[in-house]
């Protein structure tokens, strides 16, 4: 029932992101990462499970040598916000001293993971580390990131699709979506 998302969901997420918009915005950033990095040793580092589709497009537009690596990291807090502690549940699989590292994120909403993680990845001694999110919510930063390439900047609501979830549930979804606030959301 892949085809059908849109229906499935039509009565509680509305369209914030279309699919086509999504496309032409990762076509962008693509092209300037990889004008930015020529010649360069580029590693993705995706930070899962949220990124996991804007990393496959993404690496796709970006027309160089690269690497990927993949991290998981758990944020506490419930299943709407964070409370800033973070866990890593699964590391890279190599060491990247002396690589230029770009932090694929799907969102940054508090500021609290990415601040967590640049400073995790700056102790194993890479040359570079960059971030690159999908998404930003500057309205609810806590602290300050700094984001190098930003898809879109959105107004504070949750969202999902395009691999964002809530409760582990919508991340199929092609375009980004914002979750009505019915008495379930709330
Ligand atoms: P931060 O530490 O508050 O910046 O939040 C980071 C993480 O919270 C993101 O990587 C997402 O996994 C999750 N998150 C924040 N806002 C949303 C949202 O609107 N939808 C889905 N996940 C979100
Ligand atoms: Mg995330």
């Amino acid at each position: 029932m892949i085809a059908l998302p849109t229906m499935l969901y039509a009565s509680e997420i509305e369209t914030l992101i279309s699919e086509q918009q999504i496309a032409e915005r990762v076509r962008l950033l693509g092209q300037e990462i990889a004008r930015d990095y020529a010649g360069r040793e580029l590693v993705l580092v995706s930070v899962l499970k949220g990124s996991f589709l804007f990393c496959a497009d993404l690496a796709r537009a970006i027309d160089l040598p690269l690497a990927i690596e993949f991290l998981g990291l758990k944020s506490y807090g419930d299943s709407q916000t964070t409370s800033g502690v973070v866990q890593i549940t699964s590391d890279l699989t190599r060491p990247v001293k002396d690589k230029d590292l770009l932090i694929v994120e799907d969102i940054v909403d508090t500021g609290l993971t990415m601040s967590y993680l640049r400073k995790n990845l700056a102790t194993r001694g890479p040359r570079s580390v960059k971030l690159c999110t999908l998404l930003h919510k500057p309205s609810r930063a806590r602290v300050d990131t700094s984001i190098d390439y930003l898809g879109f900047s959105i107004e504070d609501v949750f969202v999902v699709g395009y691999g964002l979830d809530w409760a582990e549930r919508y991340r199929n979804l092609p375009f980004i979506g914002a979750v009505r606030q019915t008495s379930e959301a709330t």
